[in-house]
């Protein structure tokens, strides 16, 4: 018998499923059964969609097809340009926090960055603001956090700047988090070479060196977020190719195997895949929330993914950590590599 580990319920707040709008690239269901598969009990979708979620008629709309289709439990994220505040009061009791996109990736959603001091007073409460804020914007993120000191993460940090400013900002005792990508750990640009397109996503892949200042300081890195993003390989082999790389089936592999790689341990890896989002985005997961996991060696192969992507940048790495069953609230959701509940049968959030 291989030797097998049962871990919680893994927890990531940045996908994009894609649906309403883009479900020819992932839905509501393959994208919460490839969250199974990938060991994730609760995932965070972004606004970003083709029509982007910036009221609560959007909103109500999407909530209503994850209810129907979700195989996971799925919270969202609220979208805005900065001229939706109407919005903010009638949706804050149903997500789990505001995107904002400060530089151009897929969706073209970017903001003025003259509006964030705005947009920052005006989001009610307390629940998280969360940036897409790569290097260019780091200061008018500093100017706008100490001015209005709101609960910050910072996605998708992918380089030696980016995660210095995060620190430096943590050392303010600024009220910021931030996550990181697996393929910003285990992909640099010598790879974006290689894999043309399909290596091709915001913030680009970065230097080796940037690589391994992350892993230097993963102590200032609070979460390790897939920022799943499918897009077809028709729309990956186009002219313009989207930017994006579904990931949230490769993590938790990725991962143990660096861990086995002497890399990191086994509570630092729980930490930021499962105990710091809960903490950060207020989930809870119950004990009877639990991944079992195969740690017999595989290779990561397109064909075996649930994702309707089917593609990884990671197909053809050996890895261990094959994700066999997920019991979600004491009921078995996902044996033996299938999903075996009825679409619909996850929880809303918040
Ligand atoms: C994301 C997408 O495809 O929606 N793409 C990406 O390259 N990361 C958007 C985003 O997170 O910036
Ligand atoms: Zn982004
Ligand atoms: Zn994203």
């Amino acid at each position: 018998m291989a030797k097998t580990i049962t871990l919680p319920g893994l927890i990531d707040p940045h996908v994009h499923l894609r649906d309403p709008g883009q479900t020819h690239k992932e839905d509501f269901f393959t994208g919460t059964s490839a969250s199974l598969a990938g060991g994730y009990t609760t995932v965070m979708d972004m606004p970003n969609n083709a029509e982007p979620i910036i009221s609560l008629e959007r909103l109500e709309a999407k909530i209503a097809g994850a209810k129907s289709k979700a195989v996971s439990d799925i919270g969202f994220h609220f979208g805005t340009l900065g001229d939706n505040f109407e919005e903010f009061p009638k949706v804050i009791d149903k997500v789990m926090g505001l995107k904002i996109y400060m530089n151009v990736t897929t969706g073209n959603f970017k903001i003025d960055a003259d509006r964030l001091i705005e947009i920052y007073k005006a989001w009610p409460g307390s629940k998280p603001i969360l940036l897409h804020a790569e290097d260019d914007v780091s200061d008018i993120v500093f100017k706008t956090l100490a001015a209005v000191p709101k609960q910050t993460h910072i996605c998708h940090v992918s380089s030696e700047a980016e995660l210095t400013f995060v620190m430096k900002a943590k050392e303010k005792g600024l009220p910021i988090t931030c996550g990181v990508t697996p393929h910003h750990l285990f992909l640099t640009n010598k790879d974006a070479d290689r894999l043309g397109a399909y290596g091709h996503m915001k913030p680009y892949l970065k230097t080796a060196k940037d690589v391994q200042f992350l892993w230097d300081h993963l102590d200032a890195i609070d979460v390790i977020e897939s920022d799943h993003a499918p897009h077809t390989r028709a729309e990956k082999d186009s002219a313009e190719p989207p930017f994006g790389v579904p990931g949230i089936e490769t993590c938790l592999p990725l991962m143990l195997t660096a861990e086995q790689e002497g890399k990191l341990n086994r509570q630092q890896l729980i930490d930021r895949l499962h105990a710091n989002p809960a903490r950060i985005f207020n989930v809870t997961v119950d004990d009877t929330t639990v991944v079992t996991v195969d740690m017999s060696e595989y290779e990561l192969v397109n064909e075996k993914l649930l994702t309707k992507a089917g593609w990884t940048p990671f197909a053809g790495q050996r890895v261990v950590g094959k994700v066999t069953n997920v019991t979600l609230h004491g009921a078995e959701a996902f044996k033996d590599g299938q999903v075996i509940v009825q679409p619909g049968s996850g929880t809303l959030l918040p």
